[in-house]
């Protein structure tokens, strides 16, 4: 088997509609675990997204402005063939509860299937995200709820903008 030498790069995909405090715990521990980090934010999602990938980039840009080894980037296509590009052996994925599970088993093995060479990695996500994902924050905060605890602010004030116009 032949050692491992060199700076690894791993790509955390997803749809980031808008980024939530559970993403931002994942980038910061994948940011101290890899030598970097590419975001990287799904243009052509089958989903209709409340931002576009233009909007769900600059607001994570914004968020991860301070780690220096995050790069926040976009891609179309096949996501493992985008992780080559950008000479990334490794693909980041969060898992919340248990029924995350088989969608994230799925996508692992049909990527391994596609690029062995490039491995998932799955962190769990911290506790006090378990619940969270983006489709509530938007759910709740159209309703009149507080997500201040929930979102970076600057996705607080967007949401607010775009679903309560500023309210
Ligand atoms: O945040 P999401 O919506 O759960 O992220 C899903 C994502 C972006 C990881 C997935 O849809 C994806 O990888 N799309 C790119 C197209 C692709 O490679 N499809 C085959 C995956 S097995």
């Amino acid at each position: 088997m032949a050692l491992k030498v060199g700076k690894v790069t791993a790509v955390y995909p997803g749809s980031f509609d808008p980024i939530t405090n559970g993403h931002l715990d994942l980038i910061t521990r994948g940011a101290i675990l890899f030598d970097k980090l590419v975001v990287a934010v799904l243009r052509n999602t089958g989903k209709q997204p409340l931002f576009t990938a233009d909007e769900r980039v600059e607001m994570l840009r914004e968020t991860v402005r301070d780690c220096l080894n995050v790069e926040v980037d976009s891609f179309d296509g096949l996501l493992v063939d985008y992780a080559a590009r950008k000479g990334a052996t490794v693909l980041l994925r969060g898992i919340r509860a248990i029924s995350d599970y088989e969608y994230e088993l799925q996508m692992a093995l049909m990527n391994r299937r596609l690029r062995p060479e490039i491995e998932t990695v799955f962190l769990m996500a911290g506790e006090a995200y378990s619940f969270l994902s983006s489709r509530l924050v938007k759910e709740v905060i159209a309703l009149g709820g507080n997500i201040s605890e929930l979102v970076p602010p600057v996705v607080e004030a967007r949401l607010k903008e775009r679903l309560r116009g500023g309210r």
